[in-house]
């Protein structure tokens, strides 16, 4: 049977998305999660001098929300962390653990791990000595 034109019409028009996008989508995110997991299996790169200035925007925006603005205080939820080393920072922010032997300051277990701030590490650790 033979199509009226406005049929074809009201098929060009017919909007990007359905299933075609969701795939779009689905493999968007699975670039994304490869591309986060190949970064944490990457050693932390320890031979590069961090960039204190780059690790003071990087304490901004990812721990004073609950760190002090001023690392030598206590902030609203963390505790005082100016002078952390390398160690305890890439612990922490890895695993969400301690080096082995030391004494946290606080016992709870309230903040998470951001192991996306992996490659961070040697510029918050400059930015905290
Ligand atoms: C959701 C709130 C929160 C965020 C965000 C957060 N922290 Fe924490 N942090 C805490 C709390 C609370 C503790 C105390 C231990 C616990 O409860 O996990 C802590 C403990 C620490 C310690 C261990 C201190 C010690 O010597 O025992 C370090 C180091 C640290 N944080 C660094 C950071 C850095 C660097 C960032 C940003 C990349 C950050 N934290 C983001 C809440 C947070």
């Amino acid at each position: 049977m033979a199509r009226s034109p406005q049929t074809r019409v009201s098929e060009y028009r017919k909007p990007i998305g359905g299933p075609g996008r969701r795939w779009c989508l689905l493999l968007l995110l699975v670039f994304l999660l490869n591309a986060c997991g190949k970064d944490s299996d990457r050693p932390v790169e320890t031979t590069r001098a961090g960039d204190p200035g780059r690790g003071r925007q990087i304490y901004a925006a990812n721990c004073v929300a609950c760190h002090n603005p001023d690392s030598s205080r206590d902030g609203s939820l963390g505790p005082a962390i100016k002078g952390s080393s390398q160690e305890l920072l890439e612990a922490r922010i890895l695993r969400a653990a301690y080096p082995p032997g030391y004494t946290p300051k606080r016992n709870t277990n309230v903040m998470p791990a951001q192991p996306y701030l992996k490659s961070a590490i040697p510029d918050l650790a400059a930015f905290l000595r």
